[in-house]
C-alpha cells in the first residue's frame, strides 16, 4: 500500500521521503518497488526473518542492470556476508570461471541469491526463510527484466522451478520461468564444483546450452 503510494506520488513528480519506506514494515508481497537502489534499502532495513540478527549484512546483488542474463545462487556465506556482495569466496572465483568459459565477464550479467542473509554455518536455508526472503528476488527479476535465467544449485533450482526433483533431474533441459516463461536453465552450484570437480564436465555441457540461449 505504502509503496504504490509512492509510486502515485513519483508519477505527480512529489518529492517522497524515500528512506522512511521499509519493504519489511508492508511485506515484500504488497507492492512493486519502483527501482533496484529502494529494493536495496529495503532489503538492508529487513527484519522479516531472524537471519537479521546473525548477518554483518545483506547482500543484494551485484553486475549489470540491464543484464539479459541473471544468475541465482543460493545464500551469502562467510566472505559474502563481509563484503556485501555475492560470489566473492572461492566459489565466486569458480563461478567467474565458468562464465569465462563462455564468453562472459561478471560485470556483464546480474548474479543475486534466494537469500539476502547469510545462514548460520552456511546451513541450507530454511523454508520459511526462502518464502520470506524471495518476493526481494521476484522483485529483482522485474526490474532487471533478464532474458535468460541461470539457476547455480538445487535451493535455487527448486525455488524457481516450484519443484522438488534432485538437481540431476532438473539440469540437462532448458526450463521456463513465471509468467513471462523466461528461459532457464539449471546447472550445478560452483562449491558443489569445487568438492566434486568430475561433475565440471556436465556443467560445461549445461553452459554451452546457456550459451546459446542468448546469443
Ligand atoms: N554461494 C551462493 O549460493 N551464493 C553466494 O553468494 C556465495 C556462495
Amino acid at each position: 500500500m505504502i509503496i504504490k503510494k509512492q509510486a502515485l506520488l513519483h508519477a505527480l513528480d512529489i518529492p517522497v521521503w524515500k528512506e522512511r519506506i521499509v519493504l519489511s514494515d508492508v511485506g515484500p508481497q504488497d507492492g512493486q518497488v519502483q527501482d533496484l537502489p529502494l529494493l536495496k534499502k529495503c532489503v538492508a532495513d529487513c527484519k522479516l526473518c531472524p537471519l537479521h540478527q546473525t548477518r554483518t549484512q545483506t547482500v543484494f546483488g551485484v553486475g549489470n542492470t540491464k543484464a539479459k542474463l541473471m544468475i541465482i545462487g543460493e545464500a551469502p556465506g562467510f566472505h559474502e556476508d563481509q563484503q556485501g556482495e555475492p560470489f566473492v569466496g572461492r566459489a565466486g572465483q569458480l563461478l567467474n570461471a565458468m562464465l569465462h568459459a563462455i564468453g562472459l565477464e561478471r560485470s556483464e550479467i546480474y548474479i543475486a541469491n534466494i537469500l539476502k542473509c547469510r545462514p548460520p554455518e552456511n546451513r541450507d536455508p530454511l523454508p520459511e526463510e526462502v518464502a520470506q526472503c524471495t518476493p526481494y528476488l521476484k522483485q529483482q527479476i522485474a526490474l532487471i527484466q533478464p532474458t535468460v535465467l541461470c539457476a547455480v544449485g538445487r535451493i535455487a533450482a527448486q525455488y524457481l522451478l516450484d519443484s522438488t526433483l534432485s538437481l540431476g533431474k532438473l539440469r540437462g533441459t532448458v526450463h521456463a520461468y513465471g509468467e513471462e516463461k523466461i528461459p532457464l536453465l539449471i546447472t550445478y552450484h560452483p562449491a558443489y564444483l569445487l568438492r566434486n570437480p568430475s561433475a565440471k564436465a556436465d556443467a560445461y555441457r549445461d553452459l554451452l546450452l546457456l550459451q546459446n540461449l542468448f546469443n
